[in-house]
């Protein structure tokens, strides 16, 4: 009945909603893994929750997005549906779950809606996508575009740099944002590409642009839960802003509860149940 739910518009933030925002207000978006950061973002107003295939490095300490399976994004974006009340929550389809056909790339994104609960799935790629983009779209299945830099395709990139620094490099993102939009996403994610080139794409197309790495110009902003949050073991990459610093808080946390439990602070006296007077000494 949660669908139902959704029809009935206790979920505020719809695909609609998003499309709408473009020129009117921007978006900060933000990735999410769990229920309980995902309530926490869903209760700060945050209109879009990503459970990005970063899922492999944040969350599961892999070097890349590739070995994430989609067991494992079916198992965290059930997790952050649960959490997400207003939010919109979009699945990352990970690495091999829809390049390879699309029929495939249809049923692995129905799962994300069927089994996950989740409200629309993102693909990475250009132009080449727009059929697989059609598809979803025409069978029900909202999607949010990623160009720029494609982190899945980090082997063939040489890694994870910026993208698009010529004219040439700016017009081909024009084209791919506007057969994305063509073929129906409802918004565009935009990674690692000069402002001025995102400022191009952006005012190209009539879907909104969430850049990460892409400056001030787009319809809205993405970043990864873990650098916004400061709970990264790595530098985060420069485009990243850090609002608080949770490493340091929770290794504080970490490290002022084992010392109490050694010396014999913890549990006090409060932390403990009132006593039976079933033992007599
Ligand atoms: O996987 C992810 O978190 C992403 C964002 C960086 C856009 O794709």
């Amino acid at each position: 009945m949660a669908d139902c739910a959704k029809i009935e518009g206790m979920k505020v933030w719809n695909v609609a909603k998003i499309m709408a925002s473009k020129g009117v207000e921007r978006l900060p978006c933000v990735t999410a893994y769990d229920y309980a950061f995902a309530k926490l973002a869903d209760a700060a107003g945050i209109p879009l929750l990503l459970v990005g295939d970063s899922l492999g490095m944040a969350v599961m300490g892999h070097s890349s997005t590739l070995p994430v399976t989609m067991e494992a994004m079916l198992h965290h974006t059930a997790a952050v549906v649960r959490g997400a009340g207003s939010a919109l929550v979009v699945a990352d389809m990970p690495f091999l779950s829809y390049q390879i056909s699309i029929s495939e790339g249809l049923r692995n994104a129905g799962r994300f809606l069927q089994e996950a609960g989740a409200d629309a799935v993102k693909i990475e790629g250009g132009a080449f996508r727009a059929e697989l983009v059609r598809a979803l779209v025409q069978n029900g299945i909202p999607v949010l575009g990623h160009i720029g830099l494609t982190p899945q395709s980090c082997n063939v990139i040489g890694g994870y740099k910026v993208q698009g620094r010529t004219r040439a490099d700016a017009d081909r993102l024009v084209e791919d944002a506007t057969a994305l939009a063509a073929a129906g996403v409802f918004a565009l994610v935009l990674e690692c590409v000069p402002p001025d080139i995102a400022a191009h794409v952006t005012a190209a197309v009539p879907v909104p642009v969430i850049g990460i790495g892409a400056g001030a110009a787009c319809d809205g902003q993405v970043l990864v839960m873990h650098d916004l949050l400061g709970l990264t073991d790595r530098k985060p990459p420069k485009f990243v802003k850090e609002y608080a610093d949770l490493a340091g808080t929770v290794q504080t946390a970490f490290a002022t509860y084992a010392a109490e439990v050694r010396e014999g602070v913890f549990p006090a006296p409060g932390h403990a149940y009132t006593p039976s007077g079933a033992i007599q000494t």
